[in-house]
């Protein structure tokens, strides 16, 4: 009070501009974490891997953040989603083999916390946009009763862009879900800008001064039955091939999907405080338009090009050390940690995962020294990768 009766005006304008930064820092939400997932993703398709790519928005956030140059996956759809949701392989959580089709009763047992309900703990905002995959043969083994807030998408996977059905598939049917109701409303809209306009819709729903938010933005893009509008596809009139020009022009929707996301988050104001994931979920499928040059192999497979991903984090201000390409040992198991870490959280022993932010965070040599590539018995196959060999 006797200071404050000394001050001019101007002095205490002053005094009250720094307390409201010190408060703002002290209040500070955690970070917010969008996880954006491609789906069937090569190797060399996308931009900052091939010229021939037109993925501007991607390439933006990638050439600014850190190129992960050694993130494995798992070779199918399912044990990767299996991983990043669980911290744990897919050979620990029953999901080693294949991915859940239509008719087979599969999920991620109930003793497994995922990373959302972990998030909820740390007073996260969870929201789910896109493709689901690790079983709904009971309600309790879907997004909204596995730590979402809100669910939009699909059970499975390999379902029309327009129509969202599974036309194709063993049991055929109508695949395309609001939280838990069967949604119709979007019917012959391709799903990048369905997926694209829903996350943008979450983004302006929550405060980024007041809460925290964690989105996972697992795309159907780019995975068969390759469909695109026409637009997309004539970025690409040059190549020859249909399925690889098809396959480029869903590559460049999911790029411009990305980037309204992106737009969003910029305006609404979530940069200053904003961690971005982006990774593809395995290898790309060279029989349905994919490229992995110069990897070996495919999607399905257990060679390079079909566990050695694409991916890269963007941060504006959570990194120590950006536009450079890290070359460090990193697998799909390690997110959950991972992130749990940069959200102020910690978890549990006896994860497969490892925590590596400090290897993202700044470039220091990665605490993983080996990984499982998979085991899977049906398959009779499995493989493990050390770093050291001298
Ligand atoms: C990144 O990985 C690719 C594919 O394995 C390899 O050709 C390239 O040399 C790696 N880059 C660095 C900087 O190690
Ligand atoms: C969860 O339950 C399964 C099946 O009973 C078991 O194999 C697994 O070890 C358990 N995992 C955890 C993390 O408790
Ligand atoms: C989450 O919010 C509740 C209620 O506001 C509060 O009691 C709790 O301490 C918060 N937890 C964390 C980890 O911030
Ligand atoms: C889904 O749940 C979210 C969160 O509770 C809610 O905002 C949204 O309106 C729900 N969607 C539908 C179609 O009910
Ligand atoms: C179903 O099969 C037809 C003919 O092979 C193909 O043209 C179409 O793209 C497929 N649709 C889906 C959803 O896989
Ligand atoms: C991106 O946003 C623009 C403007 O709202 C819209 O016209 C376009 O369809 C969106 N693209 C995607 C892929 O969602
Ligand atoms: C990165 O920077 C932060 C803030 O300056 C610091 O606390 C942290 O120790 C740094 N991390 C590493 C691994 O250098
Ligand atoms: C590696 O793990 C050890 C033991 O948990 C820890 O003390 C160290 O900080 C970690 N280093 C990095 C770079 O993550």
């Amino acid at each position: 009070m006797f200071l404050m009766s000394r001050m001019t005006g101007r002095s205490f304008l002053f005094l009250a501009v720094w307390m409201q930064s010190v408060l703002n820092v002290q209040l500070k939400v955690s970070p917010h974490i969008v996880l954006i997932v491609a789906d069937d993703l090569g190797w060399n398709d996308v931009g900052w891997h091939n010229s021939q790519m037109y993925t501007p928005n991607l390439d933006k956030l990638a050439q600014n953040g850190v190129i992960l140059n050694s993130s494995y996956v798992l070779p199918v759809c399912t044990p990767t989603r299996s991983s990043l949701l669980t911290g744990y392989y897919p050979y620990h959580v029953g999901l080693q083999h294949n991915v859940i089709h239509s008719s087979r009763p599969s999920h991620l047992y109930m003793n497994f916390t995922l990373l959302p309900q972990k998030l909820k703990e740390l007073n996260y905002t969870t929201h789910m946009v896109g493709k689901w995959h690790l079983g709904f043969c009971n309600w309790n083994y879907t997004p909204t009763y596995r730590g979402f807030d809100s669910f939009l998408g699909m059970y499975l996977g390999a379902e029309d862009y327009y129509t969202h059905s599974t036309g194709n598939s063993t049991v055929p049917g109508y695949d395309f879900r609001f939280n838990k109701s069967v949604y119709h409303e979007v019917t012959g809209e391709y799903s990048a800008n369905v997926f694209a306009r829903r996350a943008v819709d979450i983004i302006n729903s929550v405060d980024p001064e007041k809460e925290s938010l964690f989105l996972y933005v697992p795309f159907q893009s780019v995975h068969y039955p390759l469909q695109v509008p026409k637009k997309y596809e004539d970025i690409y009139s040059h190549i020859q091939n249909k399925a690889r020009r098809t396959y480029c022009g869903m590559v460049s929707a999911l790029d411009e999907a990305v980037g309204n996301i992106t737009n969003a988050l910029t305006q609404r104001g979530y940069m200053d405080n904003l961690l971005l994931i982006f990774t593809t979920d395995n290898g790309g499928p060279v029989n349905h338009g994919a490229n992995n040059w110069p990897l070996r192999g495919s999607k399905n497979t257990l060679w390079e090009g079909g566990t050695k991903g694409a991916a890269f984090v963007y941060s504006k201000t959570l990194l120590n050390k950006t536009k450079y390409v890290n070359t460090e040992m990193f697998h799909v198991v390690d997110w959950f940690p991972t992130l749990l870490s940069v959200a102020g959280g910690k978890a549990e022993p006896g994860l497969d995962g490892i925590n590596l932010w400090p290897t993202i965070q700044s470039g220091v040599p990665s605490n993983r020294s080996m990984f499982v590539y998979n085991i899977d018995e049906i398959m009779q196959n499995a493989a493990i990768r050390t770093a050291s060999v001298a």
